[in-house]
This record gives C-alpha cells, structure tokens and sequence, in this order.
C-alpha cells in the first residue's frame, strides 16, 4: 500500500457554470405585463402536478435548498414576477423556467401547455418526479432552447430524436436514476445537429447499446462531457481528448469501457479527469499527463494501472485532488 502524502482537496472546483445559471426571477423591476395567453399556459401546466416535498428529495441530498416554487403561481399577480419563471424585459415573452427542486408530481404530456412557449430559452425541470414517464418527443419543439435539463427527475424510456431539433442548446443534462436510454441513432443526431454544445451530462443514462464511434464529432465547442455509469463498452476513440475546449471529463464507473490516453494530448484545456472504474490499455501511467500542466483533479481509481508511479507526476503543481487508489501501483509518490 502506498502513502498518498500528496493528496490535497480542495472542494472549490472550477466548475464554468455560471455562464448557464439562471437569472433570478424576482428581479425584474420594470412593470410588465404577462400576457393571458402565457399565463394560462403556465397556470394549466401547473394543474399537471401535486407537491410534496419528497419527490424532491434527491435535490436535498445533492445539497440544493427545495420548495414549491409554483405556489407563487397565482393568476392575479403579472406571471413574470412568479417564482421560477423570468420573461424578457422588452417583450414580456417567458424565456426562463427555473423549476427545478420544485416538489412536481405528475406527468408531462406532449400536449402539454409548456409546449405552447416557443420564446423559451432555458428550461430545468431537475429533481422533480414525472413518474417513469417517457421524455415527450413535443420538447423539441422549444427551438429555442440553449439550456435543457431533465436530470433526477424520474424520467423513463428513450430519449426522443427530436431533442436533436434544438439546434441552439448549449447545455443539456438528461442525468438520472431513472430508466432513461439512448439508441446510436439519437446519439448521431444530436452530435450532429447540437453544435453549439458546450455542456453535455448523461450520467446513469443507459447506453449498452451505443456504439462509441457515433461520438466522433462531437461540437467542438464541448467544455463538459459527463457520462460516468452509462454502461458504455467497447473502445473510446482518443479524439475525445482532442476537443480543444473541453475542461472537465466525467467518465467513471464504465467497467467495459476501456480507453487509451493519447501520447499527445492536443486539448490543454482539460483540467478535470475522472475515468475511475473504467479500463486503460495499457496499464501505465502515460506520460502526456505530464503535459497538462494545468491539471487540477485527476481521478483514476480502479483502472488496473501497475508499476511504480512516475516521478513526474511530482512536477505537476496544480493538483488539488489526485485519487490513484485501487490501483497496483507500487512506491511512493514523488513530492
Ligand atoms: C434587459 O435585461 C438585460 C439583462 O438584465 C439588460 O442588459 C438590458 O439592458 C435590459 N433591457 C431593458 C430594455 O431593460
Ligand atoms: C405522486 O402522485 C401520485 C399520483 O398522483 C401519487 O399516487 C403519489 O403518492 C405521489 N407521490 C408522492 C411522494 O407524493
Ligand atoms: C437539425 O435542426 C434543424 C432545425 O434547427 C431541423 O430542421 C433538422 O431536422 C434537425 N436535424 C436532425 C437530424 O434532427
Ligand atoms: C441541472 O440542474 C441541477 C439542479 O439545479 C444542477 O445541480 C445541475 O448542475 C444542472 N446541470 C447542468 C448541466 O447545468
Ligand atoms: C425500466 O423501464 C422498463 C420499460 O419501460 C420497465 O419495464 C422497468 O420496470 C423499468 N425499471 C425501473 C427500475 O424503473
Ligand atoms: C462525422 O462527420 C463527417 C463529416 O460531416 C461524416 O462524414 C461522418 O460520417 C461523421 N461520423 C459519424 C460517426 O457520424
Ligand atoms: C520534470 O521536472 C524536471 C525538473 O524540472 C525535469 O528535468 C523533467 O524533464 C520534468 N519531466 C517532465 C515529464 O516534464
Ligand atoms: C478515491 O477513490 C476511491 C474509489 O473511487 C474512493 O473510495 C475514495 O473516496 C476516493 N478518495 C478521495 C479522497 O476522493
């Protein structure tokens, strides 16, 4: 057993969401007015649901403050000041729907009302319960969409193809422990068509069946891939490591996923690598991480990796987490 003497954490992870989070809805200031139209739309997507806080639960957990949000949602106030909901401040169009840990019970049928708000621009529904139902097909009718996230929210089946028609996403999160799949022929459609992707997380999403060449062309705008237990197998292609923005790499717990570090790492954006309980080829240590100088987690635990540990790894400065546990790594780590 070796002594990790080196191992320092710190929790403040570089994470670049705040490019995605969402405005808060009670700041508008001037007097808009709502339109009926929109309002009752909201308010029938409201009758969707009951509330209780357990539903919720899995936010808590996550440590996110939850509460019904929709209990704001009252027809005699302007719905751009409801909880959850913000509207642009020209048009009074509701572009933002910030619904997640908000207690909903229920179902979203592809009929629904939400799907009557084509100004919406960002939509998060996590950590919600929709009750093992499929994702409706009708969500790719909000083209104008940049920020979709359905994650922990019990969803179930197939993701549809047609979240491939929002062309403008930025961010998509369909993380969850529900029962939610993906077929190859989705995947290529939304590598295809979502180019302007900069966030994608699928973690738990099924994909034994995927075949692990439909990533080839991933948008190259990609800055966060996170697929850690998606039952992937077969052999990952190194061009993922040669999106030239991508920062933070997610893909553990893919025991029959095995991948190759390449001997030179065209990215140097990567900062995050998490590959714990995946298989390396060759089972040493590459030396291209050497390279990263940057490199502040590093998490390669489980990946039958041997040998003594490189003595360069000791110039990389910047770790604030290297985890080389259950390895067979033998000797100590270089200071
Ligand atoms: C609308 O809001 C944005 C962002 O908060 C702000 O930059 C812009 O000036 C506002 N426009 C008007 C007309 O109030
Ligand atoms: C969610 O709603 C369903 C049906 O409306 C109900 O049977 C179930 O008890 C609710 N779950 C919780 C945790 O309230
Ligand atoms: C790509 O998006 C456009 C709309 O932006 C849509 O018309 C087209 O059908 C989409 N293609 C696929 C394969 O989904
Ligand atoms: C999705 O929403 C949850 C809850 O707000 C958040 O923790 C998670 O980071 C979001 N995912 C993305 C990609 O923004
Ligand atoms: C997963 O989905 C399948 C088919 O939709 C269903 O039969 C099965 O019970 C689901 N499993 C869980 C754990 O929800
Ligand atoms: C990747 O894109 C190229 C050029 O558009 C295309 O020829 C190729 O079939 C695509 N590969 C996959 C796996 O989709
Ligand atoms: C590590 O640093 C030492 C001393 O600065 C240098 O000689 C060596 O080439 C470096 N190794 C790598 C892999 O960068
Ligand atoms: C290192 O990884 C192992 C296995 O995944 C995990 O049990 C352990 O908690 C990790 N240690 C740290 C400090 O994150």
């Amino acid at each position: 057993m070796i002594r990790l003497s080196k191992l320092f954490y710190l929790l403040l992870l570089l994470f670049s969401q705040q490019s995605f989070s969402s405005p808060s809805s009670s700041s508008s200031s001037s007097a808009l007015v709502c339109s009926q139209h929109q309002s009752s739309a909201l308010l029938q997507f409201k009758q969707l649901f009951s509330f209780s806080k357990e539903v919720s639960s899995f936010c808590e957990a996550a440590g996110h403050h939850s509460y019904p949000k929709m209990e704001s949602w009252k027809q005699d106030i302007d719905c751009c000041l409801w909880d959850g909901v913000m509207c642009d401040n020209t048009s009074g169009d509701v572009i933002d729907h910030e619904l997640s840990c908000s207690w909903l019970n229920g179902t979203i049928p592809s009929n629904s009302f939400l799907f009557h708000l084509p100004h919406l621009q960002h939509l998060n529904l996590a950590y919600n319960y929709f009750n093992h139902s499929p994702i409706s097909f009708a969500f790719g009718q909000l083209s104008r969409l940049r920020y979709l996230n359905l994650s922990y929210s019990m969803f179930s089946g197939q993701v549809p193809y047609e979240l491939s028609h929002l062309s403008k996403l930025a961010s998509l999160d369909l993380s969850g422990y529900g029962n939610v799949s993906l077929e190859t022929s989705v995947v290529k459609r939304l590598v295809q068509n979502l180019t302007k992707l900069r966030e994608l997380h699928l973690d738990h999403v099924d994909m034994s069946s995927v075949s692990l060449s439909s990533f080839m062309n991933l948008s190259s705008s990609l800055t966060s891939l996170s697929l850690n237990n998606c039952l992937l197998r077969g052999r990952l292609l190194d061009h993922i490591f040669r999106l030239p923005n991508l920062r933070e790499l997610r893909l553990a717990d893919n025991p029959q996923l095995s991948w190759f570090f390449p001997m030179v790492i065209s990215s140097k954006a990567l900062r995050f690598l998490d590959v714990s309980y995946t298989i390396h080829d060759s089972g040493e240590l590459p030396k291209s991480i050497g390279e990263l100088k940057f490199f502040r987690h590093l998490i390669i635990s489980g990946c039958n990796f041997y040998g003594p540990i490189p003595t360069w790894l000791g110039n990389l400065t910047q770790f604030t987490l290297l985890n080389l546990s259950a390895n067979n790594f033998a000797g100590a780590i270089p200071m």
